[in-house]
């Protein structure tokens, strides 16, 4: 009883702690301060009575002691107003029944013994206040909820932990004519009719879930309605709703659901188990979407899609989030986590998911690219930063702040090596066994390492050092051909650098696809896995016909780099003949990168009149040239001919010069539309397709994305005839890629042809009241660059259609200019650095978790030359020391710090 009483006090002061921000290393979490609940909660009754004024929430919790001797009981609450309190029917005083502090509450002494006990618990809250979009709140006039991480806490006291579920019965009552739509998790058991126009329903989940999967929506909407058969055939009825001016933007979501549904049951033998499954579209939403139990509820983004206003990445996010939020059914909701730091368990393993599903839906190879573009252009700068950490984190201050790329992308590499290691059938023997042991349960991602080795008979120890250590691990090759012996001797050592907290590294087990190719492209060796497992490990291959060349790492077999120096000709070779899709595409980026980084070192200590001469080297346009016409899919060439992003190259410089970057990537852009014109031009008409009927296609989006690739390289010398040009393709279009495309390409030149389609673009999205049209809109200018592009994007949070308090209009205008537009943001007036900073502070006031993201934005300060460092460090300074700053947003600055 003492101990626990002890524990129960413990827990409250640290949190309490947590509060105080200057000690904000005091009051992390950590990972290993893990301790089971000392309570438990088995049922959950709750009891919605929405008005206009407040949010009357009236609970009922089932609760059992973990252990005979009871102890305090510790609630989680946040910004809750506490009406009553009861236990087995007894009201409690505040002092002697409970204490209260700013987050939770104390029962003090429940009933010593292992029989469960009723607390009755009624709060209030204001959701019309609630601007964090954490808990229960009003967007465009309707209630919707979002509890995942840490939102429950903010809708009635509770255990707001993942290792705590419960099963829910939940009714709602509110104004029938304002909130006609009242949905909640499970299925609906009861609904009427009450005085005053006023109306209920009430709902029951029979399965067992954390806090963070309750979800609770009342609103005015409209819907689309469809079934889908299980594999067992049972049918469940599907429903998609959104405000009635988004209908029409439905049906590509629903089709994308019941493709996911199909597909969990053919891959990994997973049924869906309620009779009704909700996806509900929000336009306030601080993340993509979210998959509360059998009621997803969506960011806009993420599940609207029609051809005049998504564009095919749109259509192609779309179908991966309903994909994943589908998923986490099983791998989330089914077998869920036991606290915040197995995060990656569910997300790294729901994204491998997703990934899979796109890839067998439109094209692997093509898949495979944007993924790992994603990894190299974002995850690896995250890794070699400041806030570098492991998939599976040590500490945290605000858990908001780990929903990372770390965990989500290079987490679902790491599952994708499990498969890589394991093969698809051991792979899947793995997951069997996963869901088979955890059904029901809060696990942990040893857990899950443990199902796949146990499955297989499979040592996994050292694998788990890819949980432990942050940072991204370079593999170095070398390779040596004995003609002679007809031997090839392959080198590989690895080593990853150190990261925050991580001094030294452990080598890692690594899997290697490689093959070795002939002069030709054929196979001198097939295609095989290698397990790099030490510092260094020698590989000698018998029997190779003559001197190979090789094929590493092929697919991105695991989330390295590589230190395999190769001459510009068998970069050349592999990326016309490599017949891994991914490496060829590969082998053009790293040539391109090369090209471009060369330029960037010239343009630096040359003088504004050398900086004219600038050249491409003849051999590059050859390539390029060679890519334009090789035989090869339209997405893949595209892909292929897309110069290395400003993020990938910034990498390799130190300290990283955006105007050098920006004005290379410019110039090349320009060089190649002007020396390969001929044939842009001819491949551009060759994929005008006039009478074209409207499809996603993997085709036709391939056929799309090329010709705008044409497009951009074309439009890029500024030339009259190419705005024309544009003007033309803007005029033409039929679908959103294209219409944006040619905004785009016009957007860097001032001009009346930009006028013109500017100005449409914007009055059509605003008489069809498009709001994800108009943040596109806000997206193409605030990422320009000008001179005055700070000014431009002062000016655009005045126009009629910002809003501060919408996150995606403000991510499509605000970070959109930190995070997309390096030149104006990296000012040397510090003129951007000031701007952001101070937006950084206004917004934190409304809404942190959004701050917090556009705080990270300064989070690489350390790698610029001195005079933006000092600039950027004064604004994390300031962030970090504001009085009033949350502390998402400290952590976050004051890591930078460090
Ligand atoms: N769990 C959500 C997903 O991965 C993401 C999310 C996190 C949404 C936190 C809201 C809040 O799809
Ligand atoms: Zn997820």
């Amino acid at each position: 009883g003492i101990a626990a009483a002890a524990a129960a006090v413990a827990a409250y002061w640290a949190y309490r702690k947590l509060r105080s921000k200057k000690a904000a290393s005091d009051g992390k979490v950590l990972r290993s301060a893990y301790a089971p609940p000392p309570y438990t909660i088995e049922h959950v009754d709750l009891d919605f009575i929405l008005t206009e004024a407040e949010a009357v929430v009236y609970s009922t919790l089932r609760v059992k002691s973990n252990h005979a001797a009871g102890g305090p009981l510790y609630l989680d609450g946040e910004d809750l107003e506490l009406r009553s309190i009861s236990l087995d029917g007894v009201p409690l005083q505040e002092g002697t029944g409970y204490t209260r502090g700013e987050e939770g509450l104390t029962v003090l002494s429940p009933p010593a013994k292992p029989l469960p006990f009723e607390l009755k618990i009624v709060v209030a809250t204001k959701p019309q206040d609630n601007t964090q979009l954490s808990g229960l709140y009003k967007t465009s006039g309707n209630y919707c909820t979002q509890c995942e991480a840490v939102g429950f806490r903010r809708i009635t006291y509770f255990l707001d932990r993942p290792d705590v579920m419960s099963t829910y019965k939940v009714r709602v009552e509110a104004d029938k004519k304002l909130y006609p739509i009242l949905l909640s998790n499970g299925n609906e058991v009861g609904r009427g009719d009450l005085p005053a126009g006023r109306h209920w329903a009430a709902f029951e989940d029979p399965f067992k879930k954390p806090c963070y999967l309750f979800a609770l929506v009342a609103a005015k909407l409209e819907g689309i309605e469809s079934e889908f058969t299980t594999c067992s055939g049972r049918k469940v009825r599907l429903y998609i709703w959104s405000e009635s001016e988004n209908k029409d933007q439905l049906d590509w979501a629903m089709q994308s659901l019941k493709d996911s549904m199909a597909w969990d049951e053919r891959k990994y033998g997973r049924e869906y188990d309620l009779d009704v499954f909700h996806i509900v579209a929000v336009n306030d939403f601080n993340m993509g979407a979210m998959e509360n139990k059998g009621l997803n509820v969506f960011n806009t983004a993420c599940v609207l899609a029609k051809q005049s206003t998504a564009t095919d990445d749109d259509y192609e996010r779309v179908q991966g989030v309903v994909a994943h939020e589908y998923f986490h059914n099983w791998t989330g909701n089914r077998v869920t986590c036991r606290d915040w730091f197995q995060l990656t368990l569910k997300e790294g393993l729901t994204v491998y998911r997703d990934q899979t599903f796109s890839a067998d839906m439109t094209s692997p190879a093509v898949q495979r690219i944007e993924n790992v573009r994603v990894m190299r252009s974002h995850q690896f700068v995250e890794d070699s930063g400041p806030m570098a950490h492991p998939i599976r984190p040590e500490s945290y201050l605000a858990i908001d702040n780990f929903y990372t790329l770390t965990v989500y992308e290079k987490g679902a590499e790491v599952i994708r090596m499990y498969h890589t290691l394991l093969g698809e059938e051991g792979f899947r023997k793995g997951t069997d066994l996963y869901f088979d042991r955890h059904d029901g349960c809060a696990v942990t991602c040893d857990d899950f390492r443990a199902a796949m080795a146990d499955a297989n008979g499979r040592d996994l120890t050292q694998f788990e050092r890819w949980y432990t250590q942050a940072g991204t691990p370079t593999v170095k090759a070398a390779g040596a051909y004995d003609g002679a012996t007809k031997t090839y001797t392959l080198t590989l050592s690895q080593s990853t650098p150190p990261t925050p907290g991580q001094p030294t590294k452990l080598p890692l087990h690594i899997p290697v696809r490689i093959k070795l190719l002939d002069r030709k492209g054929g196979a001198l060796l097939p295609e095989r896995i290698l397990e790099l497992t030490e510092a260094s490990q020698t590989f000698v291959f018998n029997s190779i016909a003559s001197e190979p060349v090789l094929s590493l790492l092929r697919g991105f077999s695991a989330p390295v780099k590589l230190d395999f120096p190769l001459s510009d000709e068998t970069l050349a070779f592999l990326a016309a003949h490599d017949d891994d899709p991914f490496n060829r595409w590969d082998a053009s980026q790293q040539l391109g990168k090369r090209v471009l980084l060369a330029l960037v070192a010239e343009w630096q200590v040359a003088d504004r009149q050398s900086r004219q001469q600038l050249e491409l080297p003849d051999a590059f346009v050859a390539t390029f040239k060679a890519t334009l016409a090789a035989s090869l899919d339209a997405s893949l060439k595209a892909y292929s001919l897309a110069l290395p992003d400003y993020s990938v190259l910034a990498q390799d410089m130190s300290p990283i010069d955006p105007d050098a970057l920006i004005a290379v990537l410019r110039f090349a852009r320009r060089s190649l539309g002007q020396r390969m014109r001929k044939e842009l031009l001819a491949m551009y008409e060759s994929l005008t397709s006039p009478n074209e009927k409207f499809s996603v296609a993997p085709s036709e989006v391939g056929r799309r994305r090329l010709r705008n690739v044409c497009l951009d390289f074309l439009a890029a010398g500024g030339d009259e005839q190419s705005l024309q040009m544009c003007r033309k393709h803007f005029h033409a279009a039929t679908t959103m890629t294209d219409r944006l495309a040619a905004f785009k390409a016009l957007a860097p030149f001032p001009s009346e042809a930009l006028d013109e389609v500017q100005s449409i673009f914007y009055e059509r999205a605003k008489a069809n009241n498009e709001a994800l049209v108009i943040n596109k809109w806000f997206a193409v200018q605030a990422s320009t660059y000008s001179t005055d592009a700070l000014e431009k994007v002062k000016a655009l949070t005045k126009h009629e259609a910002f809003d501060g308090t919408n996150p995606n209009r403000v991510r499509s205008v605000i970070n959109t200019f930190a995070a997309l537009n390096p030149a104006a943001f990296h000012d040397l007036s510090g003129s951007g650095y000031e701007y952001i900073g101070t937006q950084v502070l206004d917004l934190d006031k409304r809404n942190p978790q959004v701050a917090s993201r556009l705080c990270n934005n300064f989070r690489d300060w350390k790698k610029y030359n001195q005079k933006r460092q000092a600039l950027m460090k004064a604004q994390l300074v300031r962030i970090r020391d504001c009085k009033t700053v949350s502390k998402d947003v400290f952590e976050i600055a004051s890591r930078s710090l460090e």
